[in-house]
């Protein structure tokens, strides 16, 4: 019997032709719209493997119906989406893509650190609504990211990508972690305490994975220890901060601005209570979003799913 392979979402034609070679493929033809739910369900039933999106919640309906199931392939560093408990005890492999969107989406975190700083949207908005009266002293004066302090909630290889970067810009570094991290090394980066980082940084930046242990970090607690003058920025998950929370402490001015490319529940339209807000700078979640890094995480994804299918070992394992 030919194996399927279920793809969730339309991708690079290239990839879907490799795995048609051996398999039979099965791909929702959409870019940008999500499979549904019920289609989903109903063609994960006799799939052998499935390559997901970080919008699909691969939770235990999904992997009760999936019987012939032997690996989730994830379009994403992040696997929260995935109940690993369950796939594991049904001896599913689950695979993500990390190092092969490392730099891209440290770079975009250094782009968010620069525009909150910089005030870019807030100064942009105001050229394009036609309300710019000219030069003037302070006139959109945001401030300097060079010579700063900057702390890193999760120095993994994202974290370190981006203070290699920080380095170039003459900053400190801090990073908070469980335990001193191997990505730290040879970086000129300094284990502190969380409270330490939040009470010392001048710009905070989130990139851990998403986790019941990291869940809501990012709380009112959290915010009053930071200084009136930092700037928040996270390229983690949406389920790492109390929403309402940040949002109170961008307008009482408890912290100075923050930039996000993440939300609790994606998409959020412009009805979302940050949008409007003068010093939030938001992004709807393209961290890793250049075409290059996409079509690698594509085809790692392929990889892990004919290693798998094939009887190998997949190429990055979800441990
Ligand atoms: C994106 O958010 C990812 O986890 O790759
Ligand atoms: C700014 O444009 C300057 O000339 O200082």
């Amino acid at each position: 019997m030919t194996k399927k392979v279920l793809i969730t979402r339309m991708i690079n034609k290239e990839c879907i032709a490799k795995l048609e070679k051996d398999f039979e493929v099965v791909v929702w033809p959409e870019y940008e719209i999500p499979m549904p739910r019920e289609k989903f369900l109903e063609e994960v039933k006799d799939a052998h493997a499935v390559m997901t999106m970080l919008s699909e919640q691969v939770d235990e309906e999904v992997l009760s119906l999936a019987e012939n199931l032997h690996v989730i392939s994830n379009l994403a560093v992040g696997y929260d989406n995935i109940d690993l408990e369950t796939a594991k005890r049904k001896n599913i492999v689950v695979t993500n893509t990390p190092e092969v969107l490392t730099e891209t989406t440290a770079e975009l975190a250094f782009t968010m650190m620069l525009m909150s700083a910089r005030r870019v949207i807030e100064a942009n908005k105001e050229l394009t609504d036609g309300s710019w009266t000219g030069w003037s002293p302070y006139h959109m004066a945001g401030t300097d990211v060079y010579g700063k302090t900057v702390g890193i909630f999760g120095m993994g290889a994202i974290g370190a990508a981006f203070a290699r970067r920080l380095n170039g810009f003459d900053c400190k570094v801090l990073y908070h972690n469980r335990s001193e991290s191997d990505y730290a090394k040879n970086l000129n980066a300094d284990l502190v305490s969380f409270d330490e980082l939040l009470n010392q940084s001048d710009f905070v930046l989130c990139a851990a994975p998403l986790t019941s242990e990291t869940k809501h970090t990012f709380d009112k607690t959290a915010f009053e220890k930071m200084k009136n003058t930092a700037h928040f920025i996270n390229i983690g998950r949406g389920g790492h901060v109390v929403e309402n929370d940040l949002k109170n402490a961008v307008e009482t001015g408890e912290i100075a601005a923050a930039a996000l490319d993440v939300f609790d529940k994606e998409p959020i339209g412009s009805d979302h209570p940050f949008v409007g807000l003068k010093n939030m700078t938001l992004l709807p979640h393209i961290g890793s979003a250049s075409v290059d890094t996409r079509d690698k995480m594509m085809e790692l994804c392929i990889n892990n799913i004919l290693q798998v299918l094939n009887g190998g070992k997949p190429f990055t394992p979800v441990e």
